[in-house]
C-alpha cells in the first residue's frame, strides 16, 4: 500500500445510507450513494491511512487497499463503528437514519390485513456523538458531516458543538441540480476550531483529496484535544 503523511494512522470512515427495515421487502432510506464517503476512504489511503471503511448499502464497487465493512442498518454501523476502534481519526460521512421503524414484522405487511397507515418509530443510536463523547479510545480527531437545507453555516454550528466532534463539513443538501446528496460534486463549508472556510464546489475526490491532505497535517501537529 502507499506511504505518505498518514502511515501508520489508523482511521474510520462511515459512508452511504443506511436501511432500516419495516417488513422483509420494504426500508426506509434517504438518497446518500456513498460516493463522498468511499472518495474520503480512498484519499486516505492515497496517503497511506490504514483505513477502515463502514458503510451502508451502495452500488458502489468495493475499493482496493481498504478494509471495508457492510452494514445495513443504523444498528449494525454503530457495532462496526466501535469494533474499528481504537483508531487515530474518524470521519462520518454516513447519512445515518435518526429513526428506524420500531415495528419490524417478519411477514410482508398486507394492505388486505389492515396495512399501515402510520410507522411508530424508535431513535437509532447517534455513532458520531457516541465516538466523539468517549471517554477511553477517543480518536485524536473527530469530523462529522451535516447536511441541511436551512441556515447551514448556524445548524452545522450548532451540531458541532452538540455532538462534540472537532471538525464538522457542512453541506446544503437543498433539492436541485447541485444538490451533493447522490451527486457529483460537492460544496462545503468546513468548520474547525479555528473557524469556517467555504469551499468552492468541486467534484467529491477533490473534496475528499484536500480533506486528507488536511487530515494529515491535523494529525501530524499537537494533539487537538
Ligand atoms: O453519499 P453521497 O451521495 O456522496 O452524499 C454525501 C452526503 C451528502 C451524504 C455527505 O456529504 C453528508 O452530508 N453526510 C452526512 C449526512 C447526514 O446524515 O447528516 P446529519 O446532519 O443528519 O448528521 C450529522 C452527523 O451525525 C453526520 O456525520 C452523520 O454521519 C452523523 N450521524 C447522524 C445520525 C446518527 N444516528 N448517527 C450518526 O453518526
Amino acid at each position: 500500500s502507499a506511504s505518505g503523511p498518514l502511515t501508520n494512522k489508523k482511521i474510520l470512515v462511515t459512508a452511504g445510507p443506511t436501511h432500516e427495515p419495516l417488513d422483509p421487502v420494504r426500508y426506509i432510506a434517504n438518497r446518500s450513494s456513498g460516493k463522498q464517503g468511499y472518495a474520503i476512504a480512498a484519499a486516505l489511503r492515497n496517503l497511506g491511512a490504514d483505513v477502515t471503511l463502514v458503510t451502508g448499502p451502495t452500488s458502489i464497487a468495493l475499493p482496493a487497499g481498504i478494509n471495508t465493512v457492510r452494514v445495513e442498518t443504523a444498528r449494525e454501523m454503530m457495532a462496526a463503528s466501535e469494533a474499528a476502534l481504537p483508531v487515530d481519526c474518524a470521519i462520518m460521512c454516513a447519512a445515518v437514519a435518526d429513526y428506524r421503524p420500531s415495528i419490524e414484522t417478519d411477514h410482508k405487511i398486507k394492505k388486505e390485513r389492515g396495512g399501515l397507515t402510520n410507522i411508530p418509530v424508535a431513535e437509532n443510536p447517534d455513532i458520531l456523538k457516541t465516538v466523539s463523547q468517549l471517554q477511553t479510545n477517543r480518536p485524536r480527531l473527530v469530523i462529522g458531516f451535516a447536511a441541511e437545507t436551512d441556515d447551514v453555516l448556524c445548524y452545522a454550528e450548532a451540531k458541532r458543538k452538540r455532538k462534540g466532534c472537532d471538525w464538522i463539513v457542512a453541506n446544503d443538501v437543498s433539492p436541485g441540480a447541485d444538490c451533493p446528496m447522490g451527486g457529483e460534486r460537492n460544496e462545503i463549508i468546513l468548520i474547525t476550531d479555528k473557524g469556517d472556510e467555504n469551499w468552492p464546489q468541486m467534484p467529491k475526490d477533490e473534496v475528499a483529496r484536500r480533506l486528507a491532505v488536511r487530515i494529515g497535517e491535523a494529525l501530524a501537529g499537537p494533539s487537538l484535544v
